[in-house]
């Protein structure tokens, strides 16, 4: 199956889609970008884009900080997206990576005068984090302006977060979880990080230096609506992740992954939390298009003729 690219305003074949050596973006980091995952369902025999169009308002939070004018819609985004999709003809789970990046090829450290595009692609893809994750506190901090780190997904500041990564899995871990600079938990390296303590959800708020993420919104809304549970948004400390009684990530790539283990400590027994196999089962059934209640979160890739 051929994964397709949408490039310089075109639908081609991912391979034939390249930028230039001097492209502003690959020097200066000066490009925002999306993850959306796109949920098989074979009983269905669709592809179900989940929440497409919060990614692609995060998309243009991120080109009104970077001074790109996109010249799309949201809706556009959005057809843009399923048209993408639909062509490549996955019956798998799908992930789209669209961005959109400085595309002068230019050198010069700076913002203004500079062409603006977007491109998008997809490919298939599985799961990120094994099914319970080993996740070690990391020695890079995440750097701290609360609205550039919160609302946007800009490539230059996700250099802490790989630096995170890599020092993680070269320790024998399976993710890093970042501190801020002040040493409050802040998220994992593409996750954001929930606790449950004494029945409770708990998770960094706002201005502990997180990404605003879309399954840790979705997570909020599940476990309040379907579960009853409330979820407090506060600061964390180191701490408080060694003795929580669960403990979780969530992302578009890494679902909702359970945390078996912090810094070498078992997460209460080091098996899946009760609450949080309780959220899982929602959630994928949710991101699968088969809860009625939430198919609005849903965009069907496929055209049906029935
Ligand atoms: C740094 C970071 N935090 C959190 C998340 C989770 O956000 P979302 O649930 O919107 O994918 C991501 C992934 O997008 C991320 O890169």
């Amino acid at each position: 199956m051929p994964s397709y690219a949408f490039f310089h305003k075109q639908f081609i074949l991912l391979p034939e889609a390249k930028i230039g050596v001097m492209t502003h973006s690959l020097h200066y980091g000066t490009a925002c970008f999306e993850g959306i995952r796109g949920n098989w369902n074979s009983e269905h025999q669709q592809i179900y884009l989940f929440r497409l169009k919060e990614h692609y308002q995060r998309l243009q939070n991120g080109c009104r900080i970077l001074k790109n004018n996109l010249p799309y819609t949201i809706d556009e985004l959005c057809q843009i997206t399923i048209e993408l999709v639909a062509m490549s003809g996955f019956q798998e789970d799908v992930y789209v990576r669209p961005m959109a990046y400085k595309s002068s090829e230019y050198l010069g450290v700076r913002l203004h005068d500079l062409e603006d595009d977007f491109l998008a692609f997809v490919v298939p893809w599985g799961p990120y984090l094994p099914d319970k994750a080993k996740c070690g506190i990391s020695s890079w901090r995440r750097p701290g302006d609360n609205v550039i780190l919160s609302q946007a997904k800009i490539t230059g500041l996700y250099i802490n977060n790989a630096l995170a990564k890599t020092e993680a899995i070269e320790s024998g871990f399976d993710e890093a979880i970042m501190l801020t600079s002040d040493g409050q938990v802040s998220e994992g390296s593409g996750e954001n990080i929930f606790l449950v303590i004494d029945g409770k959800l708990v998770t960094p708020a706002s201005y502990n230096n997180i990404l605003m993420g879309i399954t840790r919104d979705t997570v909020i809304k599940l476990a309040q609506n379907e579960l009853g549970i409330e979820t407090i948004e506060r600061q964390v400390d180191r701490s408080e992740l060694y003795t929580a009684e669960e403990c979780f990530l969530t992302g578009t790539a890494a679902h909702i992954t359970p945390v078996a283990e912090v810094d070498h400590r078992k997460i209460s027994s080091g098996e899946i939390g009760e609450i949080t196999r309780k959220l899982q089962k929602i959630y994928f059934e949710v991101i699968r298009g088969n809860n009625p209640k939430y198919v609005d979160w849903c965009t069907a890739v496929y055209k049906k003729d029935h």
